[in-house]
């Protein structure tokens, strides 16, 4: 096993946590975005060394910031070393029906879900090229895949996520980078619990399994597609849902 270096965006939420973990069980150093000022950055590194996990570390930045998301990584670089391994995965949402959308609604979760991923993947790329090896992975959504009723910003961004993917994907592979995306159903995390409860309730009731998915199940995926093992895998989607969309 080679230790990479991985950059793991929003890794301090729900799923995100769960991949710095997995990538640190790997044997990974593990870089942990936040936004600047994070009011709960050091109770979770704290819990992090509790669990054992200590080279897991903050990485402060806006990620729907061009400028902030290349400072903060140009401070990984000086800290830990270039970036190998990305996982995109920050995100928002702000759902209400299109005519109930307003233009700000649009724009933070277009910028903050899919504008991020080409900010933060415009630093690290050449770099990776560069020294022959690199994994990009991208948090796109089931609700980019089939749509969602509620979430015309969303659906949008998760499907460009993998707009993304593909063809960056073709420009990288000859060096070595590879780049996917995983569309994860439902999962137990803040983003689904702030769903109104009886919306929530008609949503699990329609997924095949009958149940929410766990962090830690995403997570194994990410890190699969972030290993040497999957170095044939690029420009893939693949789909972690329960049943809710086969495709
Ligand atoms: N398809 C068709 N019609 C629907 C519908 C659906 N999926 N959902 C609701 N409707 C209908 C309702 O039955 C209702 O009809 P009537 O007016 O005839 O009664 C009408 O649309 C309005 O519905 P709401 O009362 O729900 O409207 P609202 O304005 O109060 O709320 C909403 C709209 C905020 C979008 C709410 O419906 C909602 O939260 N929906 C869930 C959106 C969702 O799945 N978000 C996922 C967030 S987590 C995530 O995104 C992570 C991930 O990647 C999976
Ligand atoms: P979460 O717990 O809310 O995590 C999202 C994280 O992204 C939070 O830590 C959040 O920080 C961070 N973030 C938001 N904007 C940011 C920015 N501009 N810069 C840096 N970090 C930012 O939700 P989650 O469920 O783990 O979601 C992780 C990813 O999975 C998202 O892309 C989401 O769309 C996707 N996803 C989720 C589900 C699901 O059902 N939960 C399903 C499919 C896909 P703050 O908390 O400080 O805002």
């Amino acid at each position: 096993m080679t230790k990479r270096i991985a950059l793991v965006t929003g890794g301090m939420g729900g799923i995100g946590t769960a991949v710095c973990k997995r990538l640190a069980e790997a044997g990974h150093a593990v870089a942990a975005n936040c936004l600047p000022g994070y009011p709960k950055k050091d109770e979770w590194l704290a819990q992090m060394r509790r669990e054992g996990y200590a080279d897991v570390h903050a990485a402060e930045g806006d990620v729907a910031d061009f400028a902030s998301a290349g400072a903060m990584v140009r401070r990984i670089e000086a800290e830990l070393g270039p970036v190998d391994i990305l996982v995109n995965n920050a995100g928002i949402i702000r759902d209400s029906v299109m005519k109930k959308m307003s233009p700000e609604d649009w724009l933070a979760v277009i910028n903050t879900n899919l504008n991020s991923a080409w900010y933060v993947t415009k630093h690290v790329i050449e770099g990776m090229s560069e020294r022959g090896w690199g994994r990009v992975v991208n948090m796109s959504s089931v609700n980019g895949q089939k749509g969602q009723f509620g979430q015309t910003n969303y659906s949008a961004a998760k499907a460009g996520l993998h707009g993304f993917a593909k063809a960056l994907a073709q420009e990288v592979i000859r060096k070595g980078v590879t780049v996917n995306s995983v569309s994860p159903g439902y999962v137990e995390t803040d983003m689904v619990k702030a769903i109104r409860p009886d919306v929530l309730d008609k949503l699990v009731a329609s997924i095949p399994i009958g149940r929410l998915a766990k962090p830690a199940e995403i997570a194994a995926l990410v890190g699969f597609l972030a290993s040497d093992e999957a170095g044939y895998i690029t420009g893939a989607n693949i789909a972690i849902n329960g049943g809710m969309y086969m495709v």
